[in-house]
């Protein structure tokens, strides 16, 4: 079990408030200034991948008080639990066991006595089995064609695991193979997608762990229709329509032959899902042998993370200095900023990875928290943020520690974008520590050969006050076992943290309310008769909506 220990009440996060007061003001250029060694001493090498965490606004005190916390807050006894698959979703009785899909090294791991293992395995070779079919075109559509197309029809961790690591590993794809990814009720997703594919070689995967989802089932049924407006047979559903679910019955109820269903379990969350079936669009739009490549990265940072002390291990580092600004700088925000195009939706996985998992105000006895939980998260791929949102990063009034992601090798090495892209993160990291002191602002002003009137105007908003913290992940090149290790340490980062805040992280009750009103709000919306029964702004919607339509 996890322990529950209210984070404020250590030791440590005393000692921590107690050191902020006289550190909080500290310059991390004067940290670098009186230590040469500081690079070498805060950054971390995983296989390929580099952690600089340097340019933070910490120092041994800190970290070495973090580190403690961590102890304190019973990390090291979390993590087992986690690992040994103890039921540490206590709010829905489950274990968490996204570890144990991509455990390559095959160790026992029980769930109720029995060993999970042989059944993970057993996925695996059949997921396996049929993406050789697909990518060969041995698997035929009913009128005997081979598969062009899969259409993932998902949302949530159904939708956005596959989605980011499909678009971060494009330079994998099998050219013979096209993939989509359907996920907003919306009708223009899928009608838009419907319009590009053909009917006789398109696969749909229909990814729901519950197989209930109202976005995922509306879309799963206008895709049926579409298709069998073509086929105009229902046995050809089988040739085309394959589950990804924990609910056999729901799959079978929605025409989906169980022998087409890959099945998971309810010890794999949503959000941490990709490493699952619901991996089948990946291993199918790269092949098997990238999809076991990414599985093994993950399983190598699960090792490193499981046994690594913590003031060498990747994900308790990130975790322990998030922490830091986030309760005692109180920063609001964390952003991700991939330089690189491939990763685009890296940070809109995390996102949902981070907020809907450490976005609680309950505490691990029930009750509410009185410090800080998890962060805001977002981010965009650099370059393109840079000419959006850093303005406010550099010089506006809130604290966001970024974190940088880049690799030194590219795939498409075309003549020198690398090395400016490259030049872009690492500028970028320095312009925000090293900020531009008024006497640098007016020294440049005075060589432009501008009056001291003029500079005097300008100088204020010119002046960057910088001290603004950064971690930079450098990786060798972006592969599949390489974005295997570093999706599962942001994961392993999002755990350490919910652990530090005494919350479960592996619930998500807080989407439930919103389904539930909008499944009384559904049939109100097909007569035209008028509505009372809710607030006055949401019956003046609703209303108005009848009248616009
Ligand atoms: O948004 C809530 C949620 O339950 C997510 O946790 C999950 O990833 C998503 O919905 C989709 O759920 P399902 O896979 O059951 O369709």
């Amino acid at each position: 079990m996890l322990p529950s220990i209210n984070p404020t009440t250590t030791k440590a996060w005393k000692a921590l408030e107690e050191y902020y007061a006289e550190f909080k003001d500290s310059q991390m250029k004067d940290l670098f200034a009186a230590d040469a060694k500081r690079f070498d001493k805060y950054s971390l090498i995983f296989e390929d991948i580099l952690l600089d965490f340097s340019k933070n606004r910490v120092d041994d005190k800190v970290l070495s008080l973090l580190l403690q916390l961590a102890e304190e807050c019973g990390l090291k006894s979390a993590i087992e639990a986690e690992f040994g698959g103890d039921k540490i979703n206590v709010t829905e009785d489950r274990a968490v066991l996204h570890v144990a899909l991509r455990n390559r090294s095959n160790t026992p791991i029980m769930v109720d006595g029995e060993d999970v293992m042989p059944k993970v395995n057993a996925v695996l070779d059949q997921m396996k089995a049929f993406s050789e079919k697909i990518i060969s075109g041995d698997w035929k559509g009913y009128s005997g064609k081979a598969i062009t197309d899969i259409v993932n029809i998902g949302i949530g961790g159904s939708d956005l695991g596959p989605l980011m690591v499909t678009e971060a590993l494009k330079p994998y794809k099998k050219e013979n193979i096209n993939l989509h990814f359907v996920s907003n009720v919306d009708g223009t997703h899928i009608a838009e997608t419907l319009k590009n594919v053909n009917p006789e070689t398109t696969l749909f995967i229909i990814a729901s762990k519950t197989f209930t989802t109202q976005e995922t089932m509306t879309n799963a049924n206008s895709a049926k229709s579409w298709f069998l407006e073509a086929a105009k047979d229902e046995a050809a559903v089988a040739k085309h329509f394959v589950a990804l679910s924990t609910n056999a019955e729901a799959v079978s109820a929605f025409g989906i032959d169980t022998a087409n269903m890959f099945e998971f379990w309810n010890w794999v969350g949503g959000r941490y899902s990709l490493w699952s079936a619901i991996g089948l669009s990946i291993a199918c739009g790269i092949g098997f042998e990238n999809y076991q490549a990414l599985l093994e990265g993950a399983h190598a940072m699960d090792q490193h993370f499981s046994t690594a002390s913590f003031d060498k291990n990747l994900p308790v580092i990130l975790a322990m200095i998030g922490v830091w600004y986030n309760n005692f700088y109180g920063a609001e925000t964390e952003a991700i900023l991939p330089y690189d195009q491939y990763m685009h939706r890296f940070s809109a996985y995390f996102q949902q990875g981070n907020m809907e998992s450490n976005g609680k105000y309950v505490d691990r006895n029930g009750e509410k928290v009185t410090y800080q939980t998890g962060p805001i998260l977002w981010g965009e791929p650099g370059t393109n943020g840079q000419h959006a949102f850093y303005q406010l990063i550099h010089q506006g009034t809130k604290l966001i520690p970024c974190d940088f992601m880049a690799t030194a090798k590219t795939h498409n090495p075309l003549s020198d974008h690398h090395p400016k892209l490259l030049a872009n993160f690492f500028a970028q990291t320095e312009a925000m520590m090293v900020g531009k002191t008024e006497e640098q602002v007016t020294a440049e002003l005075k060589a432009a050969g501008k009056s001291d009137a003029e500079i005097a105007a300008l100088l204020p908003f010119k002046v960057f006050l910088g001290n603004i913290p950064t971690n930079s992940i450098l990786m060798k090149q972006l592969d599949p076992r390489t974005l295997g290790a570093l999706i599962a340490m942001y994961e392993h980062k999002i755990f350490v943290q919910g652990v530090i805040w005494n919350i479960y992280s592996f619930d998500q009750w807080g989407v439930e309310l919103g389904k539930q009103l909008a499944n009384a709000i559904l049939p109100e919306l097909v007569n035209d008769e008028k509505v009372t029964s809710h607030d006055g702004s949401t019956n003046g919607l609703v209303n108005a909506y009848k009248a616009m339509k």
